[in-house]
């Protein structure tokens, strides 16, 4: 490890994200569990992995996949024992992978000791941890506020005859920051973690941490309840800085680890530095999601799977402002295609038809772009949306609530067409070991349907045959890590190629160019201009190398100019 605050080690790191319910079962209760991931650590080092973020592992009722956490101070008896995370980080270290654990600081369950004893007596010191507010009169909640999850962030709690605040799932009560009190057990569970050998955090719903204390109402466009969603009510709020600055004084900056925020909403790349500048921003990582969505699955539950088109200069629109703003001014940048809270990248900007081809071009646009590269656990064998047929399938509560919202204004089969091109579940489904039953994922019954393709695409198909998507993965992580490669990587002169091109995404590093990677997006041929004979041809995601360059569907190419 480096000395404390260089963190020059990030330049280096891959990061991979296992949800883990759905990575490996080993007791077969169909979720995942932490000696599911124990056994798989060679089979990340293999692929050059150096850094996991395991999404929550706390005790929970699993209401929203354990963002819901009832016990900061132990493992779900679901996923393992205590004991289980200190072999996990012996392990990995061992391999030299860092462990960053998903940690929930904006709420707990309603599960939680703390709520309970809130609840109970509002002279306890926990009623402060939490955001209780009478209601308006004819029992009215609180405000007119709108959360993340199609619902009034109020909920009534009778044992009170008050509210509490959610921003998220009703089953979830944000916690008060205000509190100097919470802070400080914030930070009592934060060291107990880092003490452990933790290599840091993923700070989940960070930028929600501070709320509007007026609770007035917000003004918008009403639904049908009379709600409005006005995030800036519960986001990116002044106080937030201040309450992350305390954090990193109190513990962050003690250890050599990094911390990695989940910043959404409409926060500009310029904003998100008050997160992660290199003065003193209290964070090193932003995760915002801005090039997520660039291919309009989002916008409208009306268009037809057709009429989605990844829009190519939304994508190099969005990379390039926060490579110009972190650049240079931020600790680091985060660069991802998806997480657990997406459908597959695959099927959002990719092709199932040309899986390899644009699992391969997808990976080769991400990694040699300048920030630390987040790879979703399964990408690396071309995983994909699952296609459901019930609205039952999808089991997670903001689908469930979106159902719910909007079950009497659009027909059921509109709904499933939205749901299996934006749902979280399928960026979630079981990861696909081998063809044996359940993808080799479990003996029980997985908790979540596995993708009908695991025949096909899984692990054991992969590692046999030399063309795989996974060996291409391997491939562009160790060519990622070369000195001369990373040096271009983290140069200044990132710039496109042929920007306005709509179906090729092009970029190089270096003065004189020095690094090119062409990227068809497309599912068709496409003419590209570009003289390539002066350079040599790194990674190449078709057997043949065309002298022409009429792009093949997806086709990809990195280049390195000949000295
Ligand atoms: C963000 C997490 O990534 C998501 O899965 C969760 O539902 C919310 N935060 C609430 O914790």
């Amino acid at each position: 490890m480096l000395g404390m605050n260089s963190k020059d080690w990030l330049n280096s790191t891959i990061g991979y994200i296992i949800y883990p319910s759905s990575y490996l079962d080993t007791d077969g209760d169909g979720l995942g569990d932490l000696k599911g991931i124990i056994q798989k650590l060679d089979y990340l080092q293999y692929l050059g992995i150096n850094l996991v973020w395991i999404c929550p592992i706390f005790k929970s009722p699993m209401d929203d996949y354990g963002y819901d956490v009832s016990d900061f101070e132990h493992i779900n008896p679901l996923f393992g024992k205590d004991e289980d995370l200190i072999t996990l980080l012996n392990e990995a270290h061992k391999r030299d992978i860092k462990i960053v654990i998903d940690f929930v600081l904006n709420h707990t369950s309603k599960e939680h000791i703390w709520y309970k004893k809130a609840i109970e007596d509002r002279n306890s010191e926990e009623y402060g941890y939490y955001i209780f507010k009478k209601g308006k009169e004819n029992n009215l909640p609180p405000s007119n506020w709108k959360g993340f999850f199609s619902t009034s962030t109020w909920e009534y709690e009778p044992k009170l005859d008050e509210y509490f605040f959610h921003c998220f799932s009703k089953t979830m009560p944000d916690l008060n920051w205000a509190n100097e009190k919470l802070r400080e057990k914030i930070y009592q569970i934060a060291k107990k973690y880092l003490d452990l050998g933790v290599d840091g955090f993923r700070l989940d719903a960070v930028a929600h941490l501070a709320k509007d204390l007026s609770f007035s109402d917000a003004v918008g466009e009403k639904d049908e309840n009379g709600l409005v969603f006005d995030a800036s009510k519960f986001s990116n709020r002044e106080e937030i800085y201040h309450y992350l600055d305390l954090l990193n004084e109190n513990v962050f900056s003690k250890y050599d680890i990094v911390t990695v925020g989940e910043v959404g909403g409409s926060i500009s790349a310029q904003e998100s530095l008050r997160y992660n500048n290199k003065e003193n921003g209290p964070i090193d990582l932003v995760f915002n999601f801005d090039t997520a969505w660039c291919n309009g699955a989002y916008a409208s539950i009306e268009k037809a799977d057709d009429e989605i088109k990844t829009d190519l200069i939304c994508l190099k629109n969005g990379f390039m402002r926060w490579w110009s703003t972190c650049y240079k001014d931020a600790k680091g940048l985060a660069l991802y295609w998806n997480n657990h809270d997406h459908p597959r990248v695959l099927s959002q900007y990719g092709s199932i038809k040309y899986r390899k081809e644009s699992a391969k071009a997808l990976i080769t646009t991400l990694l040699f772009m300048y920030g630390v590269p987040f790879i979703h656990y399964g990408d690396e064998i071309g995983m994909s949306n699952t296609l459901y047929t019930s609205l039952d399938d999808f089991k997670d509560v903001s689908a469930q609530n979106f159902i719910l919202e909007n079950k009497h204004k659009f027909s059921e089969e509109k709904m499933i067409r939205f749901l299996n091109r934006t749902a979280r579940v399928s960026g979630r489904t079981p990861m696909q070991w081998d063809d044996s039953e359940n993808a080799g994922f479990s003996k029980g019954t997985p908790h979540l349907k596995i993708n009908p393709n695991y025949k096909d695409v899984n692990v054991a198909s992969n590692l046999k045959d030399e063309d795989s998507i996974l060996h291409y993965f391997r491939s562009a992580i160790a060519l990622r890590k070369e000195k001369t490669i990373e040096s271009f990587v983290h140069d200044a002169y990132f710039q496109y190629i042929d920007y306005e091109n709509e179906d090729v995404f092009a970029y190089s590093h270096g003065k004189n160019q020095e690094l090119v990677v062409i990227a068809n997006f497309r599912d068709h041929e496409v003419n590209f201009n570009f003289d390539k004979t002066k350079y040599e041809v790194k990674l190449h995601n078709y057997s043949d190398d065309k002298n022409s360059m009429t792009l093949r569907p997806f086709e990809v190419y990195l280049l390195i100019k000949k000295i």
